[in-house]
């Protein structure tokens, strides 16, 4: 097992290292920068169904549900698509409205996860077109799908998803922006742009694992926390879902993940001097509007961890400590603040002596209801 591992000491901190490398592995072949062009057999050869459908709806579960949260801001944005992201297990059972001219995006690491399956047969029996998004190979989804992408990130085995997500975005972002190339929502340079700063994701995945000491050091400092905020806008909300959802499955500490600007509406009464806030800060997006909740947070004497663009001074002055990640484009940030919240949740889990791989009552795939 230890030669699985590669000498890390958990399959968890060896699929986070893996990220650089498994990102390049899902858009080898399919990101073609110097000809400009983007190739997916799956999407190309049912374009027209893509760019006929009125509306996308995402259905997928856990980690994977948070991916098709972050696809529905890409898709939104980029290719001016609207987009449903709905909890397999909820859409299955609640009646709900699908047309034959809707496209559903299945989202599934292992391919196996019953109310996922049981979604996409619903949407099959409406008549909607299915597209589905796997990493396993051969899996049960990826063959009841009418056509699909797989992620190439390689076999995960931590059942904390942390490849299997970036990959998933990775996969989400070439297709919308195949389809914003494809209904002229994105100018040819924007998209050209957009093409080069992916390819060099994998490189700024990397730079931001450089953070791993200093992430163990601020991991120390709030090991003990009962609780844990987690906050973030726009792309990055999903991505506060997701940091709070690590952090619950391997350390048992209970987290929530909330959008910045909604936490004056409840989560801010639970803010005092023992609350650790981790607040994602980059840059571009809302960055000013951040940086005030950071402000209502310090004046409550929360503790704030940021996530910030490397060489950000204003939240390093606001915050208790600064975790910097390179920076890109907007849509791109979440490939990126992804990994400091992947490591911090890491670290605690290693220090409080859990069992990192194989949580207490998780499975890596739900197979039954
Ligand atoms: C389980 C796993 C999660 C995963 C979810 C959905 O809860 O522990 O890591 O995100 O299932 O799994 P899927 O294979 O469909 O992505």
């Amino acid at each position: 097992e230890q030669i699985e591992k590669n000498n890390f000491d958990h399959f968890m901190l060896k699929e986070i290292y893996e990220q650089p490398s498994a990102i390049t592995d899902t858009y080898r072949g399919r990101l073609q920068v110097d000809a400009g062009l983007i190739r997916m057999a799956g999407v190309d050869d049912n374009l027209e169904r893509f760019l006929n459908a009125k509306r996308i709806v995402i259905v997928a579960c856990g980690t994977s549900w948070h991916a098709g949260l972050v696809a529905e801001y890409i898709f939104e944005d980029l290719a001016r698509i609207p987009v449903e992201v709905e909890y397999a297990s909820e859409f299955r059972y609640r009646n709900p409205i699908i047309n034959s001219d809707d496209v559903v995006i299945a989202i599934s690491q292992s391919g196996e996860t019953a109310d996922t399956m049981a979604a996409i047969k619903l949407a099959k029996e409406k008549g909607a077109f299915v597209f589905g998004v796997c990493n396993v190979v051969g899996s049960s989804i990826s063959r009841e799908t009418h056509a699909g992408a797989y992620t190439h990130a390689g076999p995960e085995i931590g059942v904390a998803s942390t490849k299997a997500f970036t990959t998933q975005i990775t996969v989400l972002t070439l297709i919308a922006l195949k389809l914003a190339k494809a209904k002229g929502t994105i100018s040819n340079s924007d998209f050209h742009m957009h093409l080069r700063e992916l390819e060099t994701i994998p490189g700024k995945v990397e730079l931001a694992l450089e953070s791993n000491d200093h992430i163990k050091k601020v991991a120390d400092k709030y090991k003990d926390a009962r609780n844990c905020l987690y906050l973030g806008r726009g792309f990055n909300f999903p991505v506060a879902l997701e940091g709070a959802l690590k952090l619950k499955e391997i350390s048992y500490i209970h987290a929530e993940g909330y959008p910045a600007a909604e936490m004056k509406h409840g989560p801010i009464a639970l803010i005092d001097e023992e609350m650790p806030v981790v607040v994602i800060a980059t840059r571009k997006g809302h960055y000013e509007k951040v940086v005030s909740n950071i402000q209502e947070i310090k004046s409550r004497q929360g503790k704030i961890i940021g996530i910030v663009t490397e060489g950000d001074t204003s939240v390093r002055d606001l915050a208790d400590y600064v975790i910097e990640v390179p920076d890109t484009i907007e849509a791109l940030t979440p490939l990126l603040t992804t990994i400091p919240l992947q490591l911090l949740s890491y670290h605690i889990a290693v220090m409080l002596g859990k069992n990192v791989d194989q949580p207490r009552n998780l499975a890596k795939s739900v197979t039954v209801e």
